[in-house]
């Protein structure tokens, strides 16, 4: 089991129980590749997580031994894959204290999520719920540490209404500027769509002032909690937001499902997004009515294997513990923010202290193109991600036109850190 000492600036150990992380890596067939001659090191979670084979098995037997297709048949194996999604519904709502599994709606991925709620507003008809009319004169709010799919989809929706987007600006060191939140979250805003945990500067963003700021106004606050419902325990009722999204492949979980998770009166008050099979009440050659949230949004058949294995991916994480894991990548972030403010000439972007932020370390190192340095380390096994993560504003609030990236997992140790801190030792010789 590796134990690490409090590095600088943790808080104290509080009693989370710890996992053995040597245990943990054997359920990840993956790990065991080698690259380029070298031991994978494997420091791109933040782009997509690998998979446990207990996750791996789910999706393999649901194809052998239960496929058919959901809520339509009456056969047997049709009612076992509907018992098998369902059940995946009602363990991913527990998983994120949600009131009800009909609050969860699946989904392709985040963006996709993201999408369905931005266009809920520009689809709500004139007669429709007050909450979800938009136009000229209303303001959509979002920051400049968002992720590309929290930013195109309310620059369309903008467009297709005729309101208004603004933005909270990052501080120097990588936090959310809330020093205009009274003037940017006012009257006339009818959403704050939010990053939780940047997947760039890793900064977790505290909500509570700005949930209060929202209430205020009367305005929705979307949460995208991409990157933070894989690492640490998230509870919607304690965040007190109206949506949150999140995706299945950051988080043990296969590529191709993600989910809105929503207040039910919201998406009650929601009109459709995807017209089609399983999303109706009726259809007549006149019109047709629609089914009630989660099914209204889920048009065509879905993806019923993803969102089973999903289901496995969130009992994988809940029986080692999500506080256990956020301690665990606690604990790595503060020696790797040690670690590789120890390298020449490195910079950081985002927080430099393991407080209020996750384990996705991006830096940049003096002279060096962030490509060569990605290219580098790849020779040395060491897997990161290098560019704008889809997370271009950001790089042009800190003027750089891309970073290297490394982000960490449950499976991550402190001598894959040791591993990165080397490759870039090698990359300065290589440009010295
Ligand atoms: N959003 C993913 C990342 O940050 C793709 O790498």
């Amino acid at each position: 089991m590796t134990t690490i000492a409090i590095p600088r600036g943790m808080p104290q150990y509080d009693g989370v129980p710890r996992f053995d992380v040597a245990k943990v890596r054997a359920d990840f067939p993956i790990l065991d590749r080698e690259i380029n001659g070298h031991r994978m090191v494997y420091l791109d979670s933040a782009n997509t997580s690998h998979k446990p084979r207990q996750v791996l098995e789910v999706l393999d037997d649901h194809y052998r031994r239960h496929n058919a297709n959901v809520s339509r048949s009456v056969h047997t194996l049709g009612t076992e894959a509907t018992e098998a999604y369902e059940g995946a519904r009602a363990r991913i709502a527990a998983f994120i204290n949600a009131p009800s599994a009909d609050e969860i709606v699946f989904t392709k991925n985040s963006t996709e999520a993201i999408n369905l709620v931005a266009y809920a507003f520009s689809n709500a008809s004139p007669t429709g719920d007050p909450r979800l009319r938009l136009g000229p004169g209303d303001e959509v709010v979002i920051s400049e540490m968002e992720h590309h799919s929290n930013i195109v989809p309310w620059q369309l929706l903008c467009e297709r209404t005729g309101a208004t987007l603004r933005w909270f600006k990052v501080t120097d060191g990588g936090r959310l500027d809330e020093s205009d939140l009274d003037d940017l979250v006012n009257e006339r805003t009818k959403i704050v769509s939010l990053v939780h945990m940047s997947n760039i500067l890793g900064t977790v963003n505290a909500t509570a002032r700005i949930t209060e700021r929202v209430r205020q106004v009367g305005a929705l606050l979307l949460l995208d909690c991409s990157q933070s419902v894989p690492h640490m325990p998230i509870d919607v009722v304690a965040l007190d937001a109206d949506f949150i999204v999140f995706t299945g492949h950051k988080m043990c979980g296969p590529t191709g499902i993600g989910v809105l998770w929503g207040r039910y009166d919201l998406l009650a008050a929601m009109p459709p997004v995807f017209g089609g099979g399983s999303m109706i009440e009726t259809v007549s050659m006149s019109g047709s009515t629609f089914a009630a949230p989660p099914a209204r949004f889920e048009a065509g058949t879905p993806p019923i294997a993803e969102a089973v294995a999903l289901g496995a991916a969130v009992d994988y994480l809940s029986a080692i513990g999500m506080p256990a894991i956020a301690w665990h990548e606690k604990e790595l972030t503060a020696y790797a923010l040690d670690a590789l403010l120890s390298v020449p000439g490195l910079r950081i972007f985002g927080p430099t202290v393991p407080v209020g932020r996750g384990g996705t370390i991006s830096f940049a190192l003096a002279g060096i193109h962030p490509h060569d340095v990605g290219q580098i380390l790849d020779a040395q096994g060491v897997q990161v991600r290098v560019g704008h993560h889809c997370a271009r504003p950001t790089c042009v609030r800190f003027g750089v036109p891309a970073t290297t990236r490394a982000s960490f997992y449950l499976y991550n140790t402190t001598e894959e850190v040791d591993a990165l801190v080397c490759g870039l030792e090698q990359v300065r010789k290589v440009f010295a």
